[in-house]
């Protein structure tokens, strides 16, 4: 598609496109011509789309936060998705996972070896030793936020410890790559190069994505990919960083009587932490975690 460079930008900032995104275009073209997936417009967030998204992870952070404050030995994972409902509803927003492709509660909470999408229950009772992922995606006014931590009942194993300090520095390490111009394969590459030295897996089919005018937008976000590759980051691109660290096996299976719950093949456990990230004009802003 030609744009007159007259015509005001498609990014919705009133400027001719030649001041705007003109040289920017360029760039991805060119990327493009050199055999590098590049980004749609539609991924690309405006500022206030920005400001609007970081609203919503006020919420998504809050929520997270109250968690914390909660969390203890002896409580089930219910009770972990009625402090979700209570500060979300209360702060004006709505918990993305509620009836999300059929998904039945408002959080994922996922336990040891969980990998993730652990389904809240009166029935699962946190336990001295426990690792436990809160997974918690927020939408406000249409605009979503998406973020998770670990966290940790009792006395937990230095192995288990070890685990999760070391899938945080995965993600620290990863955010450290985001910059405009790199490739999502350098945050890829960061990231599984820490959990390998560790001795640790990176889980392959299920990764991050964009995020922010949807739950999942494109593009894919994998952690097992290698510098230069993958999508080129751009200015006002938006994803997460969460990749599934596992202590063993990188291979998981998915409980088939719901279609959701997914497990670490061979009963080791897992961890993940989560990072909304946005691509700003020289790095990246921490949108959520
Ligand atoms: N919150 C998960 C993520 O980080 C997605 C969960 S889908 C759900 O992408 F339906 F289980 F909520
Ligand atoms: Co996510």
């Amino acid at each position: 598609m030609k744009v007159n460079r007259n015509d005001p930008c498609w990014c919705g900032s009133g400027k001719k496109y030649k001041y705007c995104h003109e040289e920017f275009d360029r760039r991805i073209e060119k990327a493009r011509l050199e055999g590098h997936k590049v980004p749609d417009h539609k991924i690309i967030k405006t500022p206030e789309q920005v400001e609007k998204i970081r609203e919503s992870a006020k919420i998504n952070m809050a929520c997270l936060d109250e968690v914390a404050k909660q969390i203890h030995e002896g409580m089930s994972t219910l009770e972990i998705d009625n402090i979700i409902n209570d500060v979300t509803y209360g702060m004006g927003g709505i918990p993305a996972p509620l009836n999300y492709e059929g998904f039945p509660k408002s959080v994922c909470t996922s336990v040891n070896d969980q990998v993730c999408h652990g389904i809240p229950s009166a029935d699962v009772i946190l336990r001295d030793g426990d690792i436990v992922n809160v997974d918690c995606s927020t939408i406000l006014d249409g605009y979503f936020s998406d973020s998770s931590r670990m966290f940790l009942i009792g006395n937990v194993s230095e192995e288990k410890q070890d685990l999760v300090r070391v899938a945080k520095e995965c993600c620290d390490l990863g955010l450290e790559k985001v910059k405009p111009w790199g490739f999502l394969g350098d945050v890829g590459e960061a990231v599984h190069t820490h959990a390998e030295e560790h001795g640790y897996s990176v889980v392959r089919e299920i990764g991050g994505h964009g995020v922010g005018l949807e739950f999942h937008e494109d593009p894919f976000v994998s952690y097992v990919t290698n510098a230069g590759e993958d999508m080129l980051m751009v200015p006002g691109m938006m994803f997460t960083i969460e990749p599934m660290v596992n202590a063993g096996t990188y291979q998981f299976y998915t409980d088939e009587s719901n279609g959701w719950e997914v497990y670490t093949l061979d009963g080791e456990p897992s961890a993940q932490w989560e990072y909304q990230v946005l691509v700003t004009e020289d790095g990246y802003e921490v949108i959520s975690n």
